[in-house]
């Protein structure tokens, strides 16, 4: 931990955040001591209503944000047996998402700060997901290599301190998660389909397509999925036209391992180029198991330390907010009442 922030830690003890999230299709809240405890943790899905359009409709999704953010706000209060007056801060995902998503989160909790006369403090999306990790692995700390693999973004990231990173390696067109949803949804599996995808996989055999593996001249940590998607397409297209069966779980097997197989062969160069030996990984396709596998056995047979959440701070959940904003208050970040969302952000810049 550097000086400074040793030194600000032992002035605020027990410093209690009270964060949301609605960037996407979760509404969350959660409370979270010293960036590194939850005390309560509430996430209201909408999947099922997304379902029934094959994604995400962003009109919808603000509207349900709007009906269940003052549910999700009391229950993790109730949940947490605290009062608002034992809360020292409120934290929001500002950016990145879903910009009618994200207002509604962001003014809740403007008008909680106000009302409560706390300090707001506007945290980002992605490094909230790095930030899941704190939760589950006390004493981790950066600097460190992570993969960032969500439903909108595929990054490496090198975590030099907890509100400072840089971004080496990303998509050039689909995030990972949109990949698998992209390509569930041709093969006819309900949104959100990584995980349809992962449950085929654990029953098909990876050996049996050949799936193209892009290289980017020039850019040896960045990735591109959509080549993978169009693979996928245009292959149960010619198996239809022709009258033959494709195996859905074999071909699971294969695009799960090739999207595998691209973000860990670029994260493993990236660590040994830079000198890592702790990795660290957050996102909803991390839940995927075959990229669990993949990750614990490349680290082990580097002998890196691997630090992955559990699956269930893998996907959207407003703790990993909670803890991100601890470090971000520890280096200054605070918003005034004139704090706006934005539907993107790069990781790299502060609030
Ligand atoms: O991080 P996240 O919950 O939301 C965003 O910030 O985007 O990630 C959601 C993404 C979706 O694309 C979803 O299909 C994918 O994570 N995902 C998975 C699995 N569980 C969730 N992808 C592959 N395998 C899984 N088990
Ligand atoms: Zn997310």
């Amino acid at each position: 931990m550097p000086f400074f922030l040793q030194n600000i830690s032992e002035r605020i003890i027990q410093l209690k955040i009270l964060a949301f999230e609605t960037s996407c299709d979760e509404t969350a809240a959660a409370i979270v001591e010293d960036g590194r405890k939850i005390i309560s943790s509430v996430v209201s899905t909408q999947i099922d209503e997304h379902k029934k359009y094959g994604g995400v409709v962003p009109e919808i999704a603000s509207r349900r944000h709007t009906e269940a953010i003052c549910f999700v706000y009391e229950k993790a209060m109730l949940e947490s047996g605290l009062d608002l007056s034992d809360i020292d801060a409120v934290a929001v995902t500002a950016a990145p998402g879903l910009i009618g998503a994200l207002l509604v989160g962001v003014n809740f909790a403007k008008g909680l700060s106000y009302s409560a006369g706390k300090p707001l403090i506007p945290v980002h999306h992605i490094r909230g997901h790095i930030a899941a990790n704190y939760l589950a692995f006390e004493d981790l700390a950066p600097p460190f290599l992570c993969l960032v693999a969500s439903g909108g973004h595929s990054h490496i990231v090198r975590v030099h301190s907890y509100t400072e990173m840089s971004i080496i390696g990303r998509t050039r067109d689909d995030a990972a998660g949109e990949a698998f949803d992209k390509a569930a949804r041709a093969m006819g599996f309900e949104y959100p389909g990584g995980i349809h995808i992962d449950r085929a996989a654990r029953k098909g055999r990876k050996d049996t397509y050949r799936l193209p593996q892009p290289h980017i001249e020039g850019a040896p940590y960045d990735v591109s999925f959509s080549g993978l998607k169009t693979f996928v397409v245009n292959l149960l297209h010619n198996a239809e036209q022709k009258g033959e069966q494709v195996n859905t779980d074999d071909l699971c097997a294969c695009f799960e391992n090739s999207v595998c197989t691209a973000l860990c062969s670029r994260l493993m160069l990236a660590a040994k180029n830079f000198g890592y030996t702790k990795i660290v990984a957050g996102g909803g396709v991390c839940a995927n198991t075959g990229l669990r596998e993949a990750l614990a056995s490349l680290c082990a047979e580097n002998a890196y330390s691997l630090f992955i959440p559990p699956v269930s701070l893998c996907s959207d959940n407003a703790a990993m907010i909670a803890s991100q904003a601890y470090y971000e208050f520890l280096s200054g970040v605070t918003a005034s009442l004139s704090l706006n969302a934005a539907a993107t952000m790069s990781i790299e810049k502060s609030f």
